[in-house]
């Protein structure tokens, strides 16, 4: 089957294919295993735009729904990180005198609290119903739509044109820029910019970190791509800020086309990754090796540990885990159950894999002889909170950026 790139539209192979894969989010209940949806996930790499993306998705309508899994406000850090975010882009960016800032994908308001509780004006764009409604709790107004010229249009002629639009981990969601880009210029007044932040593609090169690649994420931006995506529609990138969110992300910053000084950070991460390859095929070779060594060493770990009567258990139901389940067909007969703190995800289990999740406290009943990290991305925050789990001997298995056991 002939594949186009999402961008530009020219023909682009899959690199490697890690098989059928299930919706990463949509955990399931018995009765519905053997009605399971299931798509081929296969990345490819645009030698043109040199964008990386996934050659085949799901509907959104399918991800993206009432009963959508993922909350921000479940991790304690990304609260902080959101705070940190809103204070950046109005220092950095909010210099007129009665703002007006646009969240899309706004989730459960986390980033947006912040511009309310200070009254800046602000409005999200949320498709999910569940999370727009938790997000009314904190006063967030949140609209539920997708973000798209119509959209743009309608808050246009509500509340005016905007100062920024934001979005954190959701621009990588969305196949269709070009829509989005349009709604955009349609949004922003001259001198409004667009701030967005998304997992790295040289962070995820660097760490063979192939759990980023799942159904809700079409693309892992990097800078290169960035700038050559929204070139097309008269934006060019101002700014780019490494960040530590989601096990390595990018924050993007770009303005109208001459309105706005370059500064010198475009250019430095440009270099870093022609210098790292990553506008090269052959990269993207190198990474399928990785990809498959780093899956023989997990199972071999699992396979050791059942062969020796050990316990393990999954630590946290991350979106991520289940391309790292199914890819690796990890199941119930090496992981007894998945951790994790979600309510909506409890009593379900795993796509495609059918492991059990239960809640936290089930696991702070009894601590198994391993965990294994799912939230690698949340490392610091965990290892801090669960101290007493090496204290009393167990270990933990994590696989990022290598397989390995860490103990006492
Ligand atoms: P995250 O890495 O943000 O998920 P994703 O891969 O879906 O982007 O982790 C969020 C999930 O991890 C969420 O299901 C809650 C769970 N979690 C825990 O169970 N315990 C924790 O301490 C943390 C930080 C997350």
């Amino acid at each position: 089957m002939k594949l186009n790139c999402r961008i530009c539209e020219v023909t682009v192979q899959p690199f490697m294919s890690f098989g059928k894969m299930p919706i990463a989010n949509g955990f399931l209940t018995p009765k519905d295993f053997d009605k399971e949806y299931f798509y081929e996930l296969k990345p490819g790499f645009c030698e043109n735009c040199l964008t990386f993306q996934i050659l085949e998705q799901p509907d959104p309508e399918k991800m993206f729904h009432q009963n959508y899994a993922f909350f921000s406000r479940t991790s304690r850090r990304m609260v902080d990180h959101f705070k940190a975010y809103a204070d950046w882009v109005k220092n950095e960016y909010l210099t007129t005198s009665n703002p007006f800032v646009v969240e899309i994908g706004s989730n459960d308001g986390s980033m947006l609290e912040n511009f309310s509780k200070k009254n800046i004006r602000h409005l999200g764009i949320e498709p999910s119903s569940n999370v727009a409604e938790e997000a009314r709790k904190y006063n967030v107004n949140t609209s539920c739509a997708f973000f798209n010229l119509t959209t743009a249009e309608k808050i246009v002629s509500e509340y005016g044109e905007a100062d920024a639009l934001i979005a954190a981990n959701v621009m990588c969601h969305i196949p269709d820029l070009h829509e989005v880009a349009q709604g955009i210029d349609h949004l922003l007044n001259s001198m409004g910019v667009v701030v967005f932040e998304e997992p790295y593609l040289g962070d995820m090169i660097k760490n063979t970190a192939y759990d980023q690649i799942y159904d809700e994420h079409v693309y892992i931006f990097s800078t290169r791509s960035v700038k050559n995506i929204f070139s097309k529609y008269g934006f060019e990138l101002i700014e780019v800020k490494p960040q530590p969110t989601h096990g390595g992300s990018m924050r993007y910053v770009l303005a109208r086309n001459e309105k706005r000084s370059i500064s010198k950070s475009v250019e430095k991460q440009l270099n870093y990754e022609d210098e790292n390859n990553l506008h090269l095929k052959g990269t993207y070779d190198l990474f399928r090796e990785r990809c498959e060594l780093s899956r023989k060493n997990l199972i071999d770990i699992l396979q050791k540990q059942k062969s020796n009567g050990r316990r393990v258990v999954g630590y946290a139901a991350t979106s991520k885990s289940t391309t790292v389940l199914n890819y690796c067909s990890i199941g119930p007969d090496l992981i007894d159950f998945i951790s994790d703190t979600t309510p909506i995800k409890q009593g379900k289990y795993s796509p495609g894999a059918h492991i059990p999740i239960l809640s936290y406290e089930e696991l702070r009943k009894g601590y198994p002889d391993s965990l294994l990290l799912f939230a690698w991305n949340h490392k610091t925050e965990i290892m801090e909170k669960e101290f007493s789990f090496l204290e009393k001997g167990g270990e933990w298995i994590v696989y990022v950026p290598d397989v390995a056991l860490i103990r006492k």
